[in-house]
């Protein structure tokens, strides 16, 4: 007889999804209401300005896609991008890889600009591709890369892409929430994410947001959008503004619930607010790995708060280590990917999990395990280093997780 299934509680560090604040998750046990019921339809109306607030945008199609990030990008895709079109893809990273695919999936061709993973987007090389593709219409990029922890640099990105007369396309899913977005300021034309990462939600809904041109993009489309599902123009008969909404797909009511709740911590803490605690964990936690001897492979200036890609010293069993932290001390961290397998470490610090508990935990298990290991340090380096680190954060930690 099967028996009702219960999670062990996880410390989620690793690329996502990462902890779920406890707000998070009585919200979406409430009760089911109908996805038409009027107290629905003004709970997604709060929710969209809510997403509005978290992107610094005023776009009034902005709404949050029913399924994962991935769902996210393929919509940006699907509704810019026409069989025929010549789409520039920078790519980084794993998530670079999955813009390309989308692409030939649009019955469009990709021109790839390569960057070595661990290296922001290279603005010289994109324009030099612009140059020599004066017939591209679109420029897709991922800001926050998660496979790698590097940060690319979306405002000039953008700017780049709007002198070439191209519609930017950028995925935030890592980056909403953890490290500054402007969406309007920026003019990023398209803009997905996900729930799972910084919004401290569960996995499954991708914030979305596009521009007037965009839109307009989208109006003149020569092709009907080859999906029904994430036909904009279609969804956005159901999140449209007003009282008439008609039925397009059962929203995913109880997870919406969650994703307001997320946003509504979000606004409780201010947004300058969370990116700077998202940079004051990750100072800590670097501090303290450095402690340790462990080195970070993406370069100071680029680095992401709530992705720490850490280098694994030789000698070092990368598997073992992370199975120790889940077994022993129920802590998730993630591996690398692509051609940093085995190599680095991806440590997450994303929404409720970037906390200096969490940073504490974290740097005494990895010690212990390390030593255990033979790997060479001093014990109690790495937390002294860590707590110096808050302590002399003048904007320092007011609790020690932020519920
Ligand atoms: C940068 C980036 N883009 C897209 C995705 C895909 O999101 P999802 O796994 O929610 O479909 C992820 C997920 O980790 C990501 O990190």
């Amino acid at each position: 007889m099967p028996q009702s299934f219960h999670p062990p509680q996880r410390m989620l560090l690793g690329p996502g999804p990462s902890d779920v604040s406890p707000r998070v998750l009585e919200a979406m046990a409430r009760p089911t209401i109908g996805h038409l019921d009027p107290q629905f339809v003004a709970m997604m109306d709060e929710l969209k300005s809510m997403l509005q607030y978290a992107l610094r945008t005023k776009n009034a199609l902005t709404l949050p896609v029913s399924a994962p990030g991935s769902a996210g990008m393929e919509t940006a895709f699907v509704n810019l991008v026409e069989p025929g079109d010549t789409v520039i893809v920078c790519q980084n990273g794993v998530f670079g890889g999955r813009m390309k695919e989308n692409v030939e999936r649009c019955g469009a061709t990709p021109v790839m600009v390569e960057d070595e993973w661990g290296q922001p987007v290279d603005p010289q090389k994109l324009e030099d591709a612009l140059k020599a593709h004066p017939e591209a219409r679109t420029v897709a990029f991922v800001q926050a890369e998660t496979s790698t922890g590097a940060e690319s640099d979306t405002r000039t990105l953008v700017e780049i892409a709007h002198r070439h007369d191209c519609l930017a396309i950028v995925d935030a899913v890592t980056a909403l929430g953890g490290t500054p977005i402007e969406t309007d300021a920026w003019g990023i034309d398209a803009i997905y994410s996900g729930s799972q990462k910084c919004l401290s939600c569960t996995p499954g809904l991708s914030p979305v947001s596009f521009s007037e041109a965009a839109i307009a993009r989208i109006r003149a489309r020569t092709h009907k959008v080859q999906s029904w599902f994430l036909d904009l123009n279609l969804v956005m008969g159901y999140w449209g503004q007003g009282a008439k909404r008609a039925y397009h797909h059962t929203a995913p009511i109880n997870a919406l619930y969650g994703l307001h709740e997320s946003l509504v911590m979000l606004q409780e803490e201010g947004l300058e607010n969370a990116w700077a605690r998202h940079r004051r964990n990750h100072i800590a936690l670097r501090d303290g790995l450095e402690a340790m001897g462990l080195s970070f492979i993406v370069a100071t200036d680029y680095r992401l708060p709530q992705l720490n890609a850490v280098r694994v010293p030789a000698g070092v069993d990368e598997a073992a280590v992370r199975a120790a932290l889940l077994t022993d001390y129920s802590i998730e961290i993630g591996a690398g990917l692509g051609p940093l397998a085995g190599q680095i470490w991806r440590i997450g610090l994303m929404g409720y999990a970037s906390n200096p508990r969490n940073v504490y935990v974290l740097l005494g298990a990895l010690e212990s395990i390390l030593a255990a290991q033979g790997y060479k340090l001093t014990r109690g380096d790495a937390l002294a280093a860590a707590q110096a680190a808050h302590a002399a954060q003048t904007d320092a930690p007011k609790a020690a997780v932020n519920d």
